[in-house]
Protein backbone atom coordinates (compact mmCIF):
# COMPACT_ATOMS: atom_id res chain seq x y z
CA UNK A 1 0.00 0.00 0.00
CA UNK A 2 1.24 3.46 -0.73
CA UNK A 3 1.23 5.55 2.37
CA UNK A 4 1.35 8.92 0.91
CA UNK A 5 -1.80 10.88 1.15
CA UNK A 6 -3.13 8.44 3.36
CA UNK A 7 -5.06 9.68 6.49
CA UNK A 8 -4.26 7.84 9.35
CA UNK A 9 -5.57 8.73 13.10
CA UNK A 10 -3.12 7.41 15.79
CA UNK A 11 -4.11 7.25 19.47
CA UNK A 12 -0.73 7.64 22.08
CA UNK A 13 0.71 9.74 19.43
CA UNK A 14 2.41 11.91 22.44
CA UNK A 15 4.79 9.55 23.21
CA UNK A 16 6.88 6.48 22.70
CA UNK A 17 6.07 4.02 19.82
CA UNK A 18 3.21 6.30 18.79
CA UNK A 19 4.86 9.38 18.99
CA UNK A 20 7.95 7.63 16.88
CA UNK A 21 5.50 6.25 14.20
CA UNK A 22 3.71 9.59 14.29
CA UNK A 23 7.17 11.38 12.70
CA UNK A 24 7.69 8.53 10.57
CA UNK A 25 4.24 8.28 8.72
CA UNK A 26 4.47 12.17 7.88
CA UNK A 27 7.89 11.70 6.62
CA UNK A 28 5.87 9.15 4.50
CA UNK A 29 3.80 11.80 3.00
CA UNK A 30 0.50 10.41 5.61
CA UNK A 31 -1.80 13.11 6.97
CA UNK A 32 -1.48 12.29 10.71
CA UNK A 33 -4.37 12.99 13.14
CA UNK A 34 -2.59 12.23 16.60
CA UNK A 35 -4.40 11.83 19.81
CA UNK A 36 -3.17 12.04 23.41
CA UNK A 37 -3.81 13.81 26.80
CA UNK A 38 -0.90 16.01 27.17
CA UNK A 39 -1.56 18.95 24.55
CA UNK A 40 2.30 20.05 25.18
CA UNK A 41 3.67 17.16 23.97
CA UNK A 42 1.57 17.50 20.91
CA UNK A 43 2.24 20.93 20.41
CA UNK A 44 5.73 20.05 20.33
CA UNK A 45 5.81 16.95 18.36
CA UNK A 46 3.71 19.40 15.30
CA UNK A 47 7.28 21.66 15.44
CA UNK A 48 9.15 18.51 14.95
CA UNK A 49 7.03 16.48 12.22
CA UNK A 50 8.87 17.41 8.27
CA UNK A 51 5.36 18.67 7.45
CA UNK A 52 3.71 20.21 10.43
CA UNK A 53 0.49 20.90 7.95
CA UNK A 54 0.27 17.18 7.73
CA UNK A 55 -0.29 17.17 11.41
CA UNK A 56 -3.41 17.47 13.43
CA UNK A 57 -3.97 16.49 16.88
CA UNK A 58 -6.94 16.35 19.80
CA UNK A 59 -5.57 16.85 22.66
CA UNK A 60 -7.94 14.74 25.33
CA UNK A 61 -8.83 11.88 27.60
CA UNK A 62 -9.91 8.51 25.50
CA UNK A 63 -11.62 6.88 28.97
CA UNK A 64 -13.54 10.08 29.21
CA UNK A 65 -17.64 9.69 28.21
CA UNK A 66 -17.80 12.12 25.84
CA UNK A 67 -14.35 12.08 24.37
CA UNK A 68 -14.90 9.73 20.92
CA UNK A 69 -18.36 12.19 20.50
CA UNK A 70 -15.42 15.32 20.60
CA UNK A 71 -13.08 13.42 18.49
CA UNK A 72 -15.32 12.61 15.57
CA UNK A 73 -16.90 16.03 15.75
CA UNK A 74 -13.70 17.93 15.15
CA UNK A 75 -12.79 15.04 12.63
CA UNK A 76 -15.83 16.24 10.89
CA UNK A 77 -15.31 19.72 10.91
CA UNK A 78 -11.90 18.68 9.30
CA UNK A 79 -13.51 16.54 6.88
CA UNK A 80 -10.98 14.02 7.81
CA UNK A 81 -11.96 10.23 6.80
CA UNK A 82 -9.29 8.24 8.16
CA UNK A 83 -7.79 5.47 5.70
CA UNK A 84 -6.26 3.66 9.03
CA UNK A 85 -6.86 3.82 12.81
CA UNK A 86 -4.44 2.49 14.88
CA UNK A 87 -5.19 1.65 18.13
CA UNK A 88 -1.95 2.49 20.49
CA UNK A 89 -2.69 4.39 23.25
CA UNK A 90 -2.46 2.13 26.86
CA UNK A 91 -1.25 2.23 30.12
CA UNK A 92 0.34 0.15 32.33
CA UNK A 93 0.70 0.14 36.22
CA UNK A 94 1.37 -2.62 38.20
CA UNK A 95 -2.05 -3.12 40.07
CA UNK A 96 -0.41 -5.69 42.45
CA UNK A 97 2.04 -3.28 44.04
CA UNK A 98 0.06 -3.15 47.24
CA UNK A 99 -2.02 -6.17 47.26
CA UNK A 100 -4.53 -5.92 44.82
CA UNK A 101 -5.33 -2.03 43.85
CA UNK A 102 -8.90 -2.36 41.80
CA UNK A 103 -9.21 1.29 40.61
CA UNK A 104 -5.48 0.73 38.82
CA UNK A 105 -7.08 -2.39 37.44
CA UNK A 106 -10.38 -0.66 36.43
CA UNK A 107 -8.45 2.39 35.00
CA UNK A 108 -6.53 0.19 32.54
CA UNK A 109 -9.46 -1.71 31.17
CA UNK A 110 -10.74 1.40 30.61
CA UNK A 111 -8.60 3.38 28.87
CA UNK A 112 -7.05 -0.29 26.75
CA UNK A 113 -9.66 -1.19 26.18
CA UNK A 114 -13.04 -0.13 26.52
CA UNK A 115 -12.22 3.47 24.84
CA UNK A 116 -11.09 1.41 22.05
CA UNK A 117 -14.15 0.09 21.31
CA UNK A 118 -16.49 3.19 22.12
CA UNK A 119 -13.72 4.70 19.22
CA UNK A 120 -14.58 1.68 17.00
CA UNK A 121 -18.26 2.37 17.54
CA UNK A 122 -18.19 6.46 17.08
CA UNK A 123 -15.64 5.90 14.08
CA UNK A 124 -17.44 3.66 12.03
CA UNK A 125 -19.86 6.17 10.50
CA UNK A 126 -16.49 7.51 8.67
CA UNK A 127 -14.48 4.58 7.69
CA UNK A 128 -14.85 4.20 4.16
CA UNK A 129 -14.68 0.57 2.82
CA UNK A 130 -11.18 -1.20 2.81
CA UNK A 131 -10.02 0.75 6.25
CA UNK A 132 -7.73 -0.52 8.42
CA UNK A 133 -8.38 -0.73 11.91
CA UNK A 134 -5.17 -2.03 14.45
CA UNK A 135 -4.46 -2.59 17.41
CA UNK A 136 -1.58 -2.51 19.41
CA UNK A 137 -1.40 -5.55 21.46
CA UNK A 138 1.34 -7.57 24.17
CA UNK A 139 3.19 -10.54 25.04
CA UNK A 140 1.45 -9.65 28.43
CA UNK A 141 -2.06 -10.62 26.55
CA UNK A 142 -0.90 -14.63 26.50
CA UNK A 143 -0.37 -15.28 30.29
CA UNK A 144 -0.54 -14.37 33.50
CA UNK A 145 2.06 -12.91 35.83
CA UNK A 146 2.67 -12.41 39.48
CA UNK A 147 4.76 -9.50 38.73
CA UNK A 148 3.04 -7.52 35.97
CA UNK A 149 -0.45 -7.81 37.78
CA UNK A 150 -3.72 -7.76 36.67
CA UNK A 151 -5.25 -5.14 34.48
CA UNK A 152 -2.52 -4.36 32.11
CA UNK A 153 -2.43 -8.26 30.15
CA UNK A 154 -6.14 -8.90 30.84
CA UNK A 155 -6.91 -5.55 29.01
CA UNK A 156 -4.61 -6.90 26.23
CA UNK A 157 -6.56 -9.99 26.05
CA UNK A 158 -9.81 -8.51 25.88
CA UNK A 159 -8.12 -6.39 22.91
CA UNK A 160 -7.20 -9.11 21.05
CA UNK A 161 -10.39 -11.69 21.42
CA UNK A 162 -12.35 -8.41 20.45
CA UNK A 163 -9.98 -8.21 16.92
CA UNK A 164 -10.65 -11.27 16.37
CA UNK A 165 -14.21 -10.93 16.33
CA UNK A 166 -14.39 -7.60 14.39
CA UNK A 167 -12.14 -9.43 11.83
CA UNK A 168 -14.73 -12.03 11.12
CA UNK A 169 -17.46 -9.86 11.43
CA UNK A 170 -16.65 -7.10 9.13
CA UNK A 171 -13.70 -8.96 7.17
CA UNK A 172 -15.24 -8.08 3.47
CA UNK A 173 -15.30 -4.30 4.83
CA UNK A 174 -12.87 -3.13 6.98
CA UNK A 175 -9.30 -4.92 7.65
CA UNK A 176 -9.22 -5.46 11.36
CA UNK A 177 -5.58 -6.61 12.60
CA UNK A 178 -3.71 -7.19 15.42
CA UNK A 179 -0.15 -6.13 15.83
CA UNK A 180 1.40 -8.12 19.07
CA UNK A 181 4.82 -6.45 20.90
CA UNK A 182 6.96 -8.57 23.25
CA UNK A 183 9.33 -6.06 25.06
CA UNK A 184 10.12 -2.73 23.18
CA UNK A 185 12.70 -0.66 24.80
CA UNK A 186 10.64 2.68 24.49
CA UNK A 187 8.00 4.09 26.52
CA UNK A 188 5.52 2.37 29.01
CA UNK A 189 8.81 -0.10 29.20
CA UNK A 190 10.38 -0.70 32.69
CA UNK A 191 13.38 -1.83 31.20
CA UNK A 192 15.61 0.52 29.66
CA UNK A 193 19.00 -2.02 29.03
CA UNK A 194 18.41 -3.74 25.35
CA UNK A 195 18.12 -7.73 25.73
CA UNK A 196 17.98 -10.01 22.69
CA UNK A 197 14.53 -10.27 22.41
CA UNK A 198 13.71 -6.64 22.94
CA UNK A 199 12.45 -4.23 19.82
CA UNK A 200 13.84 -0.92 19.39
CA UNK A 201 11.17 1.96 18.70
CA UNK A 202 12.52 1.57 15.03
CA UNK A 203 11.53 -1.68 14.98
CA UNK A 204 8.13 -1.31 16.73
CA UNK A 205 7.67 1.38 13.79
CA UNK A 206 8.83 -0.72 11.35
CA UNK A 207 6.48 -3.45 12.16
CA UNK A 208 3.13 -1.52 12.28
CA UNK A 209 4.41 -0.20 8.86
CA UNK A 210 4.58 -3.63 7.60
CA UNK A 211 1.36 -4.63 9.16
CA UNK A 212 -0.22 -1.94 7.25
CA UNK A 213 1.09 -2.93 3.79
CA UNK A 214 0.23 -6.69 4.30
CA UNK A 215 -2.42 -8.48 4.83
CA UNK A 216 -1.59 -10.12 7.98
CA UNK A 217 -4.72 -10.50 10.50
CA UNK A 218 -2.48 -10.66 13.43
CA UNK A 219 1.11 -10.40 13.41
CA UNK A 220 4.11 -10.97 15.99
CA UNK A 221 7.47 -9.38 17.39
CA UNK A 222 9.56 -10.96 17.73
CA UNK A 223 7.71 -14.28 16.74
CA UNK A 224 9.49 -16.57 18.70
CA UNK A 225 8.52 -15.11 22.44
CA UNK A 226 4.85 -16.21 20.67
CA UNK A 227 6.16 -19.23 20.12
CA UNK A 228 7.17 -20.36 23.53
CA UNK A 229 4.00 -18.88 25.23
CA UNK A 230 1.77 -20.59 22.88
CA UNK A 231 3.80 -23.69 22.99
CA UNK A 232 3.93 -23.74 26.59
CA UNK A 233 0.11 -23.20 27.44
CA UNK A 234 -0.20 -26.80 25.51
CA UNK A 235 1.87 -28.43 28.66
CA UNK A 236 0.68 -30.06 31.62
CA UNK A 237 -0.27 -26.81 33.66
CA UNK A 238 1.82 -27.77 36.35
CA UNK A 239 5.14 -27.28 33.88
CA UNK A 240 3.25 -24.43 32.47
CA UNK A 241 3.14 -22.62 35.66
CA UNK A 242 7.24 -23.76 36.19
CA UNK A 243 7.55 -21.93 32.91
CA UNK A 244 5.95 -18.67 33.95
CA UNK A 245 7.45 -18.19 37.07
CA UNK A 246 10.62 -19.16 35.49
CA UNK A 247 9.65 -15.92 32.98
CA UNK A 248 8.50 -13.87 36.79
CA UNK A 249 11.68 -14.33 38.42
CA UNK A 250 13.81 -13.52 35.34
CA UNK A 251 11.29 -10.27 34.93
CA UNK A 252 12.02 -9.63 39.39
CA UNK A 253 15.63 -9.94 38.60
CA UNK A 254 15.95 -7.41 36.16
CA UNK A 255 13.95 -4.96 38.13
CA UNK A 256 16.48 -5.21 40.66
CA UNK A 257 19.31 -4.74 38.13
CA UNK A 258 17.57 -2.06 36.49
CA UNK A 259 16.70 -0.10 39.57
CA UNK A 260 20.44 -0.43 41.21
CA UNK A 261 21.55 1.33 37.83
N1 LIG B 1 6.82 -0.44 25.43
C1 LIG B 1 6.63 -1.76 25.47
O1 LIG B 1 7.49 -2.53 25.97
C2 LIG B 1 5.40 -2.39 24.85
C3 LIG B 1 5.37 -3.79 24.70
C4 LIG B 1 4.24 -4.40 24.14
C5 LIG B 1 3.17 -3.60 23.72
N2 LIG B 1 3.22 -2.24 23.91
C6 LIG B 1 2.05 -1.48 23.49
O2 LIG B 1 2.46 -0.46 22.59
C7 LIG B 1 1.59 0.67 22.73
C8 LIG B 1 2.43 1.93 22.96
O3 LIG B 1 3.22 1.73 24.12
P1 LIG B 1 4.39 2.74 24.54
O4 LIG B 1 5.41 1.94 25.24
O5 LIG B 1 4.76 3.59 23.41
O6 LIG B 1 3.60 3.56 25.69
P2 LIG B 1 3.79 5.06 26.21
O7 LIG B 1 5.10 5.61 25.82
O8 LIG B 1 3.43 5.03 27.65
O9 LIG B 1 2.68 5.86 25.38
C9 LIG B 1 1.34 5.67 25.62
C10 LIG B 1 0.60 6.74 24.84
O10 LIG B 1 -0.80 6.63 25.14
C11 LIG B 1 -1.30 7.89 25.51
N3 LIG B 1 -2.40 7.70 26.44
C12 LIG B 1 -2.38 6.99 27.61
N4 LIG B 1 -3.58 7.08 28.21
C13 LIG B 1 -4.37 7.83 27.41
C14 LIG B 1 -5.71 8.28 27.50
N5 LIG B 1 -6.49 7.99 28.55
N6 LIG B 1 -6.21 9.06 26.50
C15 LIG B 1 -5.44 9.39 25.44
N7 LIG B 1 -4.16 8.99 25.29
C16 LIG B 1 -3.63 8.23 26.28
C17 LIG B 1 -0.09 8.61 26.14
O11 LIG B 1 -0.20 10.00 26.06
P3 LIG B 1 -0.66 10.97 27.26
O12 LIG B 1 -0.02 10.45 28.50
O13 LIG B 1 -0.20 12.33 26.83
O14 LIG B 1 -2.14 10.83 27.27
C18 LIG B 1 1.03 8.15 25.21
O15 LIG B 1 1.04 8.95 24.06
C19 LIG B 1 0.66 0.36 23.89
O16 LIG B 1 -0.56 -0.13 23.40
C20 LIG B 1 1.39 -0.74 24.64
O17 LIG B 1 0.50 -1.57 25.37
C21 LIG B 1 4.29 -1.63 24.44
Amino acid sequence: MDLHNKKVLITGSSRGIGRALTIKLVGEGCEVWGIARREKLLKNLKSEVNSPKNYLYSAIDISQKDSWDQIVKSLRRKKYHPDIVIFNAAIFENDFINGLDFEKTRKMIEINYLSVIKGIQALFPLLKTNSQVIAISSSSALKGSGEEGIGYAASKAALSIAFESLYLKYRNKIHFKTVFFGPVKTGMSPFSRHTILSLSEEDAVRAVIKSIERGDVISYYPLIIFYAYKLAKLLPSSYYFKFLTFIDEKIHQRLIVESDD
